[in-house]
């Protein structure tokens, strides 16, 4: 069979020390639906990459082949601090890569179930980083659709003030058009279902506010340890996204202030005409909250709360001093 190569037999571990592309592979870092990661040697420029092969089996099927393709062209064209940058894309003996620059560190998903749910201050800090990658992407009519904490990349920062930087990846499912469905030809949904926008489920068109719904799903749970929604099967979580109120944030986080629960209800609204307008906007809306500082516009009041059916809540009470962790210890994975 042409694309069984001797380059990818499926076992990782047959991998390790073999050169794909001028890449030589050093060990596997992760792997997800479609690909596994891995950190190589850039044998040309002597820096270490992360290397991305799509699984063969995927390299066959038409529909994923062009989305790999368009991911390394998508997330090559858009140059920003929290976006990974992609140094080059192709095809070598039947199996597709894209190399981009290794993130040491972990991703939000590992952080969370190794520390639970995070301080406010870390969680907004993490959510800011992520907004502004989107609102770039989306100021280049780039849709990611797939944002989730498996896509959200934690490294070291640079000092006291900037503990972590986070980057944003995985463009796979971005689609430079706004009237795409969430559904690929062959009928599989694209994306994880934790964090997917109603819109996406019911086939209407999306735009970047799709990605503040799955952002603000990202939120809750780095805050809750729990997505918004979680059912025993796919319909049942499929179907509460498109009609289920999401739980208050304080229900979970009590010593949290209470208007973050209007913000959250305002980012998860069903219709992208009841969110905000970009994942800044939200972001911004929800520190401006929890620190009780008004932002730009104004912080949401009781009028704004009982519009998205938040019920009113005593005042706001400290975090207790245990939530203070660090983000990010400096280990690397
Ligand atoms: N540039 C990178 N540097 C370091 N690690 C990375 C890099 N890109 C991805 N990873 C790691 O590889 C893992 C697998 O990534 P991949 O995108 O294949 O899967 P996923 O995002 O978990 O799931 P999905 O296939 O649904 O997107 C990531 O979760 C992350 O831990
Ligand atoms: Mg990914």
């Amino acid at each position: 069979m042409p694309h069984d190569t001797s380059l990818y037999s499926g076992r990782p571990s047959d991998l390790i020390g073999k050169q794909i592309a001028g890449y030589r592979i050093e060990r596997e870092v992760g792997r997800g639906g479609m690909a596994v990661v891995y950190r190589a040697k850039d044998l040309r420029l002597d820096r270490t990459v992360a290397l991305k092969l799509l699984a063969p089996e995927l390299a066959r099927n038409d529909t994923f082949r062009k989305r790999f393709t368009h991911e390394s062209r998508v997330a090559a064209a858009i140059d920003h601090p929290h976006i990974v940058p992609v140094f080059e894309a192709g095809e070598t003996d039947g199996v597709l890569y894209i190399a981009m620059r290794y993130v040491a560190g972990r991703d939000l998903r590992h952080l969370l179930d190794r520390e639970g749910p995070l301080a406010i201050a870390d969680a907004t800090r993490i959510a800011i980083q992520v907004a502004s990658a989107l609102d770039a992407a989306h100021d280049h009519g780039l849709v990611h659709r797939d944002v989730k904490p498996g896509n959200i990349l934690v490294a070291a920062g640079t000092d006291s003030d900037h503990p972590e930087h986070v980057y944003l990846t995985d463009f796979g499912l971005t689609k430079k058009s706004l009237s795409l469905t969430g559904f690929t030809t062959v009928g599989q949904f694209v994306g994880t279902l934790d964090y997917v926008a109603p819109e996406q489920i019911s086939g209407r068109p999306v735009d970047g506010r799709c990605d503040v719904y799955s952002l603000a799903c990202v939120v809750h749970e780095t805050l809750t340890g729990r997505p918004p929604f979680q059912r025993d099967d796919d319909m049942a979580l499929l179907w509460a996204h498109q009609y289920d109120q999401p739980p208050a944030l304080t229900s979970q986080r009590p010593e949290l202030a209470e208007p973050v629960d209007g913000v959250l209800a305002k980012a998860l609204a069903k219709s992208p005409d009841d969110r905000y307008e970009s994942c800044l906007a939200f972001v911004t809306a929800l520190r401006a909250a929890a620190t009780g500082v008004v932002a730009a516009g104004h912080a949401p009041t009781q009028v704004d709360m009982r519009a998205v059916g938040v019920p009113r809540h005593p005042g706001p009470v400290p975090e207790p001093p245990g939530w203070a962790r660090p983000v990010f210890p400096g280990s690397a994975r």
